[in-house]
């Protein structure tokens, strides 16, 4: 139970692989902050991981709102009293190809996938500073590494939260506070359900474990970041994509 007594914000919890980081977290003894702009769904996700015995709390929010970020930090602290763990999860994709990408799509891919990184990041530091320790770990993608035709947007957004881990590590580390990103590949959640079978077996071709990703996959490598064994890594990208792409 290596985090026992801490506790984890994760955001975009309510399903897919922020669901597995949050059931991983619980089950090496974290409570965890199930955040989600889908509260019904982050309520049933939290009872799950509370029946298995871990203690877990719902929250709604929209982490493109900065508003809204403090304001579900706030309510963290106000009920547990401390925060030791961050995980920017929540991500959306809105695809089409540059010259069909409606300005509206560009903007909200970017305020949800970047904007709300730097929004959850921003209103937790200022706790993390003062205790002088903290785990931030930001989902990134290889798509934001490679790119990948029809996700402008993404890509965009996802490259610029590599960029941004990289920046907020050298600006914290000397507060004991390890900023990370985790780039999976392509996992089987929602997010990629409605691929072809065409681009399926396109990509088992690009990817030499010859299979998609499991979210608990992306989980092991978010554990680990925020664990004790990992104090001395910070600003890095721990790829997750079955050797797809090795750098
Ligand atoms: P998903 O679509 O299954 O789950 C995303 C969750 O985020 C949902 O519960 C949704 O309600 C929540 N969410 C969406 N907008 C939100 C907002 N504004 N505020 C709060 N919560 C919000 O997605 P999946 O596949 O689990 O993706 C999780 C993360 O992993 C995302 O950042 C995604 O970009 C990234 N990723 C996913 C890959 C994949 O192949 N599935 C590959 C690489 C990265």
């Amino acid at each position: 139970m290596e985090l026992k007594g801490k506790v984890a914000l994760i955001t975009g919890a309510a399903q897919g692989i922020g669901k597995a980081i949050a059931q991983l977290l619980a089950e090496a003894g974290a409570d965890v902050v199930v955040a989600d702009l889908d509260l019904p769904k982050a309520q049933e996700t939290a009872k799950e991981i509370a029946e298995r015995g871990a203690k877990a709390l719902p929250i709604k929010v929209n982490v493109a709102s900065f508003d809204e970020a403090k304001q579900a930090v706030d309510s963290v602290m106000a009920q547990w009293g401390r925060l030791d763990i961050l995980v920017n999860n929540a991500g959306i994709t809105r695809d089409a190809l540059l010259l069909r990408m409606k300005e509206e799509d560009w903007n909200l891919v970017l305020d949800v996938n970047l904007n709300g990184t730097f929004h959850c990041t921003k209103a937790v530091l200022p706790l993390m500073t003062k205790r002088r320790e903290g785990k931030i770990v930001n989902i990134a993608s290889i798509v934001g590494v490679i790119g990948n035709a029809g996700q402008a947007n993404y890509a965009a957004s996802k490259a610029a939260v590599i960029g941004f881990t990289k920046t907020v590590a050298r600006e914290y580390a000397s507060r004991g506070i390890n900023v990370n990103a985790v780039a999976p590949g392509f996992i089987e959640t929602a997010m990629t359900q409605g691929l072809s079978s065409e681009v399926r077996e396109n990509l088992y071709k690009q990817i030499p474990m010859g299979r998609l990703g499991t979210p608990l996959d992306v989980a092991h490598a978010v554990r680990f970041l925020v664990s004790e064994a990992a104090t001395y890594i910070t600003g890095q990208v721990i790829h997750v994509n079955g050797g797809m792409l090795m750098v």
